[in-house]
């Protein structure tokens, strides 16, 4: 006998129309459409099973359920949990209630999170960034003090900040489905919730590196590359390696030849292709560990795409022939007596300032980062790439 063709379903997305298989969610036909009607998801991953339905931030409307059931569906649903039905409308950016939703969930996130972009690890490759730019307003009218915790080292490879984490859970089901043994989850209840692992137990089984990968904040962040660089300064390659415990297809983060960070490669979805075990992340550090493929093709609109060094043209080097073959290096030779105002910039021993040009030529300022060396932590909840408070 032959077998039953299923039947797809049809929904229309902003006015676009598509089939898809039943069991879809309207995530799922949003992604199959691409563009700017798909809804962000900050705790949906496809690769997570039961993951979605806790952040609220892909909500869409839905204008009719139904071919069958043509009425509108009362409330903004989460498209992450919601399956389609043949005939189904959805509005995402099409609709003004959608895009107000996001725009107060987007509000109720950064409730809690510090806005420590420019000391955050994850800068540049945050979820919660890109979502505040993309569908946040300008200010909060949150008006109490943010909670804080204490930052903890969970195991040797993984620092977590919990101020930072926005309890998507993606990291719980990582441990649940990836690792083979879980010692972390989320306890207690509302305003108390929190990451937390049992007793402090370290997190150390093999596949536990996953977590910092899908954690969509900075919350969850790679000891071994902490502090190191700004992601956009660094050059993803694509590379793999025959590793007896995962497939060993990574993406290397390196600047010049050497490996600053090594990560499982991520989809346009930014979702983890493959996961990767703990060693490729954490202890082949070395450019000649690798088969190196050659550069990650990085999306445009990616502030990584900054450093993007893929068919760049130079330009020509002009000032050696016309200046008859002396090295632009021979400008930076700086004298010792500065002819601007006298100031003996060989003698001064700090950076200049505004002070050194006008009258004092041996005034010198202290440079911002050191201004807390030797004054221990910073302040709960903030972060810098002082030495003394990492
Ligand atoms: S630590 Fe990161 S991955 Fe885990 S729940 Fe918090 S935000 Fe999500
Ligand atoms: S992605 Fe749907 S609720 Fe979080």
């Amino acid at each position: 006998m032959m077998a039953e063709e299923k039947k797809l379903l049809k929904v229309t997305i902003d006015n676009i129309t598509i089939e898809v298989e039943p069991g879809a969610t309207v995530l799922m036909a949003a992604r199959k459409i691409g563009g700017d009607v798909v809804p962000p998801a900050m705790c949906y991953y496809s690769k997570l099973k039961d993951s979605g339905g806790k952040c609220r931030t892909c909500l869409v409307r839905v204008a009719a359920g139904s071919t069958a059931d043509p009425r509108p569906m009362p409330k903004l649903v989460a498209s992450c949990r919601t399956n389609v039905m043949d005939g189904m409308i959805v509005e995402s950016i099409t609709s003004p209630a959608v895009l107000e939703a996001r725009k107060g969930v987007v509000e109720f996130l950064l409730i809690n999170h510090p806005l420590d972009c420019p000391v955050c690890d994850q800068a540049g490759e945050c979820d919660l960034q890109d979502l505040s730019y993309g569908h946040g307003t300008e200010g909060t009218r949150y008006e109490f003090k943010r909670r804080t915790f204490e930052r903890i080292d969970i195991g040797p490879y993984i620092q977590l900040h919990m101020t930072r984490c926005i309890l998507c859970f993606r990291c719980v089901y990582v441990a649940d489905q990836v690792s083979n043994k879980r010692e972390h989850g989320i306890l207690d209840r509302g305003d108390h919730s929190q990451i937390a692992t049992y007793i402090q137990e370290s997190l150390d089984n093999e596949f536990i590196g996953n977590v910092i990968d899908v954690c969509p904040v900075g919350a969850l962040t790679d000891r071994t590359f902490r502090f190191k660089n700004r992601v956009w300064f660094t050059k993803p390659m694509d590379a793999h390696r025959d590793c007896p415990n995962c497939k060993g297809k990574v993406r290397l983060w390196m600047r010049g030849d050497e490996v600053l960070r090594v990560t499982a490669r991520k989809d346009q979805w930014g979702e983890v292709e493959d996961w990767i075990c703990n060693e490729c992340r954490f202890e082949k550090k070395k450019a000649s560990d690798w088969i190196i493929e050659g550069p990650t093709k990085v999306d445009r609109h990616s502030v990584i795409s900054q450093g993007h060094y893929v068919n760049t043209v130079k330009p020509t080097e002009v000032f050696s022939p016309i200046m008859n073959g002396a090295k632009p290096k021979l400008l930076m030779d700086i004298h010792t007596v500065s002819g601007v105002n006298n100031v003996e910039l060989s003698e001064i021993d700090g950076p200049a300032t505004n002070k050194t040009f006008h009258g004092d030529s041996h005034s010198t300022g202290i440079n911002i980062t050191d201004v807390k060396q030797g004054e221990g932590k910073n302040l709960a909840g903030t972060d810098s790439t002082n030495a003394n408070t990492i």
